[in-house]
């Protein structure tokens, strides 16, 4: 019996409310095999005293009937959680009102995404979820644009900012708030302690899931904000090239340093289909695929370029508010939102 086996069998064993299983997630740190005695440690970051006896239970119901593996002995270390839990568990957000917080990353800039934050969101309200899109680039807001609105959140009693509604999302955007003021003399550690008060400052209207499109890039900012809100898991954004791949990576890594799982990738831009049903790939063919595979995340989807996607981007109309039959992309958008709420269930 070897610690491959014991790992490859515990990849049943999913994290509590997820459908992720607790290898991928990470969390299971060593297994030692002696004769008569396999050792299983892992290691959990929740402040729900549920989550770590539902994981030994599944461990031993998936252990304790393999033969040749002696008795099986699974340590589970508990960790308090990084970020204040307000709910509970690492999987509750720290923001009233929100259920599930998810961010979508990407190194790079201008691979798409926020027109990914801005279609998922759509996307996701459609399956009959509460959503919210909270535009946290500071410096290149977009989803109001995305989403045709230039209205102006009111304020209610407590001073918290009211969202505003389009396209059935709740909308918010550190631009709204700018007003007029350039973000460019918002620098440095005045722009973290702004993005934070932003983030627990909106009254957010019961969301299953709040979307986060993130600023592109790993620095302090995006620091800031998965360690304000305790972000249930990101989703990173890529194009197939190699260029765009290495910055991918390291969203990934920094994610990983604050105990952010990662949901797995979105290939964007993957090929160009011309009218005679020819695709051209462009940025070259399944860097999202072979990148999803090296780090055992999850391809969610691989949305090609597409000139109505961006021209309903401009004009204000998501290309997921179409019928999934009257666009392959909108179609596509639809398919990475059922698959993410497979994932992580409000
Ligand atoms: N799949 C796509 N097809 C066509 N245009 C796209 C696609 N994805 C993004 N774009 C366009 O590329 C530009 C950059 O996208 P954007 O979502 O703003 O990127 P980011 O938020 O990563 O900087 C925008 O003009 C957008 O309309
Ligand atoms: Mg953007």
């Amino acid at each position: 019996m070897s610690p491959d086996f014991i790992r490859e069998a515990l990849r049943r064993v999913h994290y509590p409310g997820f459908s992720r299983d607790i290898v991928s997630f990470g969390l299971v740190k060593d297994i030692t095999c002696e004769p008569g005695l396999t050792t299983i440690q892992i290691e959990v970051q929740t402040a729900d005293p549920q989550v770590p006896e539902q994981i030994f239970r599944a461990c031993h119901a998936i252990l304790d009937p393999l033969p040749d593996i002696g008795h099986a002995k699974v340590v589970i270390d508990v960790k308090a959680p990084s970020a204040p839990a307000v709910g509970g568990d690492v999987g509750k957000s720290s923001i009233p009102g929100v259920k599930r917080v998810i961010a979508i990353a990407s190194g790079k800039g201008g691979v798409g995404k926020s027109t990914v934050a801005a279609n998922l969101a759509v996307a996701l309200a459609a399956t009959g979820a509460r959503v919210g899109l909270c535009d946290c680039d500071l410096y290149g807001p977009s989803v109001a644009q995305m989403f045709g609105t230039s209205e102006r959140p009111l304020a209610n009693e407590q001073d918290q900012i009211i969202p505003i509604q389009a396209h059935g999302v709740q909308l918010m955007s550190m631009a709204f708030l700018l007003d007029g003021a350039s973000p460019v003399i918002v620098r440095g550690p005045m722009a973290t302690r702004y993005t934070q008060q932003f983030l627990r400052q909106v009254a957010w209207d019961h969301l299953d899931y709040l979307i986060l499109d993130l600023p592109p890039g790993t620095g302090d900012i995006q620091l800031t904000i998965v360690q304000t809100v305790s972000v249930d898991g990101a989703i990173i954004v890529t194009t197939p090239q190699e260029v765009a791949l290495i910055d991918a990576r390291k969203a990934m890594a920094m994610f990983g340093k604050v105990n952010v799982p990662i949901l797995g990738l979105i290939e964007n831009m993957s090929w160009f289909e011309c009218d005679a049903g020819k695709r051209y790939y462009l940025f070259g063919d399944g860097g999202g695929v072979r990148e999803a595979e090296l780090h055992g995340v999850t391809l969610f989807g691989r949305i090609p370029l597409d000139v109505a996607t961006r021209e309903r981007g401009d004009s204000g109309s998501p290309i997921a508010l179409l019928p999934a039959a009257a666009s392959k992309v909108s179609a596509a958008f639809h398919q990475t939102a059922a698959a993410l709420r497979a994932t992580v269930a409000p």
